[in-house]
């Protein structure tokens, strides 16, 4: 890897990414950050796959013309529809959330059966089921699509949120008695989840364990990349962090500070077309 400032792009089809970027920033704060999010074409997680394939593929090229050396995919739907595509299409390692999140659920469950909460399209990739499966462990996966609208707008702790969680999760863990599985860990398998996820939490019995990829992700990012966990800058200029979105920057300004924890000062528009 170059030992100059490396330029980390991080996608994903709105502001979700942002609890990634987080996470990258407290792990590596000596790399540049290229920020996309498609936020005109949101939600992917309705999408169908080809059209998932097309977006993600666009944005991606968008963040390797900015300079990215590394691109960190961090939509859950993009992730599971269009990592093989994003991957043939450009000449950057690429690192996506599930396989990152099916690390994180493999570390903490004991009893080797998990719980995914999802948007539609993951859901019916069975991306996380696949991913699971792989490290020998049992999914069980939950569509919530009304999850990322209710984020969207600012509805975190609303009543209307807490009954549509309370139901969604009372099915997924009627699904799981039914499936006569021990379900010890929960993974939040879309990046606007961890917004809701002290809501979750309360919603679960105590023992089951809510994890988010965003901190599992930073610390693959950072293996890869051998870079130090430092805010130290090899070439001695200041980092950049950089912020593009396809819809209104005001929007993001305002919902992207809250997912990232931090004031967000400039937001360029750029148009990738439809
Ligand atoms: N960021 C997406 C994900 O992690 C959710 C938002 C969308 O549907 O576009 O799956």
């Amino acid at each position: 890897m170059k030992s100059g400032n490396m330029n980390i792009g991080v996608f994903d089809s709105g502001f979700g990414g942002l609890t990634v970027l987080r996470a990258l920033l407290e792990r590596l704060p000596g790399a540049n950050y290229i920020y996309l999010g498609d936020t005109a074409r949101l939600p992917y997680g309705a999408k169908s796959q080809a059209t998932v394939a097309r977006y993600a593929v666009s944005s991606a090229h968008f963040l390797v013309e900015q300079q990215a050396d590394y691109l960190v995919i961090a939509c859950n739907t993009a992730s599971a529809l269009a990592l093989d595509a994003i991957r043939d299409a450009v000449p950057v390692p690429v690192i996506g959330v599930i396989e990152t999140g099916a690390n994180a659920a493999q570390a903490a469950t004991e009893t080797g059966d998990v719980l995914v909460m999802a948007t539609a399209a993951t859901v019916d990739s069975h991306a996380y089921s696949a991913a699971c499966h792989e490290r020998g462990l049992r999914a069980i996966e939950k569509a919530c699509p009304l999850l990322v609208p209710l984020v969207e707008e600012g509805w975190v702790d609303h009543p209307v949120t807490e009954e549509v969680l309370r139901i969604y999760l009372s099915e997924l863990l009627e699904e799981s008695a039914q499936a006569a599985i021990r379900p010890d860990t929960l993974v939040l398998g879309c990046t606007h989840y961890p917004l809701l996820r002290t809501n979750i939490e309360r919603a679960l019995p105590a023992s089951i364990r809510v994890i988010d990829s965003a901190e599992a992700t930073a610390a693959q990012v950072a293996a890869a990349l051998c870079l130090p966990n430092s805010s130290d800058n090899p070439d001695g200029n200041p980092h950049t962090r950089r912020f593009y979105a396809t819809d209104s920057v005001t929007k993001f300004r305002i919902l992207g500070t809250r997912f990232l924890g931090q004031a967000i000062a400039h937001v360029e528009l750029i148009d990738l077309g439809g």
